[in-house]
């Protein structure tokens, strides 16, 4: 019996997760949650040893289902080590990205079959399914306009053309679609307090009391 609240942050490249995510990480910490931040790939040493594989653009072609494997296992490592223990204590994950992407970025944009990412996501994740997905939308170009001004070069995934980042946005949307109960689509605005205040109408039917102890 897993206790804890289990949120995740979707969008594409420089649509702004991470900040909102440490925004409401801060929102629900102040309010006496033991909130527990992570990010896909990455979280274990396995799953950023995988990060940089995948993102490093050194790694050059990599086959779509080797692509699609390395973030299964690294997803696998991070259920099983960290997000499983930190539910079953009662506390509240926030997860930049989790199986969404794979579905979004391998599924519509690399073109293997949703059902067949469908079979390997619910391998991985061993019934571990978030409470709640907040999709951050925001124009591909857009986001990737910002993130190439902020990094110092384009990972490999960045460096993808904008038919792919378009297919991968449209990808998300169609997630959302499926699974309205789950999913929040929240568009992100030049405010980030504005963004962040909606962010958190969005999943406050999760926190019922909200003045510590997580119930559920
Ligand atoms: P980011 O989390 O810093 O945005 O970088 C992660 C990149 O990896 C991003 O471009 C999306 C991509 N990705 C996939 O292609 N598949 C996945 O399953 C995950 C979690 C991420």
């Amino acid at each position: 019996m897993l206790r804890g609240v289990f949120i995740t942050f979707e969008g594409g490249d420089g649509a702004g997760k991470s900040s909102q995510m440490s925004l409401l990480a801060d929102g629900l910490t102040s309010r006496g949650y033991a909130v527990r931040t992570l990010r896909e790939p990455g979280g274990t040493a396995i799953g950023e040893a995988v990060r940089s594989i995948v993102l490093d653009p050194a790694t050059g072609s990599l086959d779509p289902i080797a692509e699609l494997l390395l973030h299964e296992a690294a997803r696998a490592q991070l259920v099983a080590e960290v997000i499983k223990p930190a539910l079953g204590r009662g506390e509240v994950v926030l997860c930049d990205r989790f199986y969404d992407s794979t579905l979004a970025y391998q599924g519509f944009g690399r073109g293997i079959d949703i059902d067949r990412i469908d079979e390997v996501n619910a391998i991985a994740v061993a019934g571990c399914i978030p409470d709640r997905t907040v999709l951050i939308e925001l124009d591909p170009m857009r986001g990737l306009a910002k993130v190439r001004a902020r990094d110092a070069g384009a990972d490999r995934m960045e460096q993808e053309d904008a038919a792919f980042h378009g297919a991968v946005h449209d990808g998300f949307l169609a997630l959302a679609r499926r699974e309205p109960g789950r999913f929040r689509i929240v568009a992100q605005t030049p405010s980030r307090e504005e963004t962040a205040a909606v962010i958190l109408k969005a999943v406050e039917d999760l926190f019922p009391d909200m003045t510590g102890s997580v119930r559920r």
